[in-house]
């Protein structure tokens, strides 16, 4: 084979940097965030902190698998690695490259309402232009073209999740590629991440009291040994108030892709 040897790095305490176990390839505002801070709970997980964008970025590929492993972090060998870029989801070239990595590896992709993704991807990005004084365009603007929903629209495909999931199928079985109820991670993160453990053989070490209610964010926070701690202030930010037709026209344009997307899993979401 053409692959290079390659050695993880040992260091004198018997940690050691190594490619990751599974890898949370998205889907970008899916709340890949808060599940890879909620995995991180588990003993036996380490998380790297930053996104690597090993696999999408040609830059960093061309770097090759031994700067990847530097990019993870310290573990034990009996421990569990992960990073999580979300961009895998969307990019083309990537199942391809972590199937010539390792082709058994489990991964995690984790999904919300499309509908509810394009809002969340719009106000990240309105976020950003506004930190800029860059000048926006009001959502509407950018989902509607001569009356239809604009496909050209980057959130708009990003969202057409049978599209993206039929490129990771072509490399890897359903069996390796676990969907997290992003919606439901929100409502109630426990039980969505008892069965992650379960798909990554994790022993049962996250607990219910890892997590309560903080009224103020309105969202689920974590409460590690006696730390608690919520997500940064750019997770779980207010959505703009989106025109009632054409927040129908998006639901509606969003039926077909949906049921294929269904169809390919053979399970459904409450989505609209
Ligand atoms: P919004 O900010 O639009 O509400 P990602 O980390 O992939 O960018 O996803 C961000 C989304 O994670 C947030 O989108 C939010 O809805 C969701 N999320 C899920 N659980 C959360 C939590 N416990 N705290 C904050 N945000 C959470």
């Amino acid at each position: 084979s053409s692959r290079p040897i390659f050695r993880p790095t040992v260091f004198p305490n018997g940690t050691i940097q190594r490619l990751p176990h599974t890898i949370i390839i998205g889907v970008r505002k899916g709340g890949t965030r808060a599940l890879l801070e909620m995995l991180n709970l588990h003993p036996e997980v380490r998380a790297a902190e930053s996104e690597i964008h090993f696999f999408d970025w040609e830059g960093n590929y061309e770097k090759g698998l031994q700067w990847y492993s530097r990019q993870m972090p310290l573990s034990y060998p009996h421990q569990t690695t992960v990073e999580k870029t979300p961009a895998y989801f969307t990019s083309h070239k990537v199942p391809e490259r972590i199937y010539h990595m390792n082709q058994t590896i489990r991964l995690l992709l984790i999904l919300r309402d499309p509908t509810e993704r394009v809002i969340s991807d719009y106000t990240q990005v309105l976020f950003n232009r506004m930190q800029k004084h860059k000048p926006f365009q009001s959502v509407e603007q950018l989902l509607i073209r001569d009356g239809q929903i604009n496909v050209d629209y980057k959130a708009i495909n990003r969202s057409l999740y049978y599209i993206h999931m039929q490129n990771w199928l072509k490399y890897f079985p359903l069996s390796q590629i676990h969907i997290v109820d992003g919606d439901k991670l929100i409502r109630d993160p426990f039980p969505e991440m008892e069965k992650v453990e379960k798909f990554l053989r994790l022993s049962p070490r996250i607990n219910r009291s890892n997590f309560y209610f903080n009224k103020t964010k309105g969202f689920y926070c974590l409460r590690d040994g006696g730390r608690e701690r919520c997500l940064h202030e750019s997770k779980g930010r207010t959505h703009p108030q989106v025109d009632s037709a054409v927040l129908d026209k998006l639901h509606g344009f969003f039926n077909e892709p949906n049921r294929k997307f269904f169809h390919l899993l053979g399970r459904t979401f409450d989505w609209h």
